[in-house]
């Protein structure tokens, strides 16, 4: 790791960030674009930059909010161009990132997406699928409560099939049947633009995860901004519930 970052190196890094990618919009208004979508476009950038900052801090895990369930209630015009969007980025970018050792995954109701959106990603994820430097985890039509749900769903059914028995059913259970069962916790969340709220990203994974909201718009958020999430997180004393040191 490079000496002239903000980063303790004695001090343990974050395994997981989770970004809530948020402002886009007002970005745009406040640069006097009349659509939203020059927000979204100008977001890629800030989503490259901090795919560079996790590859140099070897952070394991990436999540990006990407678009949330209750995203679709949006103007169809933001809605096609969010997913043009998305297609353009893993057609434009995949190369790299294969070679970068980035595996792409994603959660959420990806049936949902229209099919160029979907195909671009599923042959993202197909061609990065042996990389082991960074899992990128893109959260698309992706609701927390919805995730719960069908976990819910699949528990159901494995009771009605006999394979489980109510009295079984523990934290395990529950995290086993999660979108991405293998992906420990974030350890840290970030949400850019200011907003104090969750908006249905991670509610069961969040549990203990360690807060960080700026104020700073998703577009003109960068390695430094990143970075001084990384060192705020790293001044923080995590209890898990315990008794802080004497
Ligand atoms: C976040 O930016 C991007 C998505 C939700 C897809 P917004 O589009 O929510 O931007 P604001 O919150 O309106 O500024
Ligand atoms: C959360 O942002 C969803 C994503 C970043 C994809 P929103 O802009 O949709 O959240 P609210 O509506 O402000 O809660
Ligand atoms: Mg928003």
């Amino acid at each position: 790791m490079p000496g002239d970052l903000p980063i303790d190196p004695q001090k343990p890094l974050p395994r997981h960030v989770a970004i809530i990618m948020d402002g886009n919009g007002r970005w745009a208004q406040q640069h006097g674009y009349a659509a939203r979508l020059q927000g979204h476009r100008a977001g890629v950038e800030s989503v490259k930059a901090v795919l560079r900052a996790c590859q140099e801090l070897r952070i394991r895990y990436l999540t990006l909010f990407a678009f949330s369930t209750e995203n679709w209630k949006r103007p169809k015009d933001e809605v096609d161009g969010l997913m043009r969007l998305l297609r353009d980025f893993l057609v434009e970018n995949m190369g790299e990132l294969v070679e970068k050792g980035v595996r792409l995954r994603a959660i959420g109701h990806l049936q949902d997406l229209p099919d160029p959106t979907r195909h671009a990603l599923e042959e993202a994820i197909e061609r990065s699928r042996q990389n082991m430097a960074l899992d990128l985890i893109l959260a698309l039509s992706y609701g927390a409560r919805q995730e719960i749900v069908d976990a819910a769903r699949r528990i159901a059914e494995d009771v009605q099939r006999g394979l489980l028995r109510p009295s079984e059913i523990t934290e395990q259970t529950i995290q086993a049947r999660l979108y991405a069962p293998d992906v420990p916790d974030p350890d840290l969340l970030i949400r850019t633009s200011g907003e104090l709220r969750v908006s249905n990203f991670l509610l069961w994974q969040i549990s203990y995860a360690e807060l960080y909201i700026t104020p700073v718009l998703w577009p003109d958020f960068r390695e430094p901004h990143f970075y001084e999430a990384v060192r705020a997180f790293q001044g923080r004393q995590r209890r898990f519930g315990n008794v802080g040191p004497a």
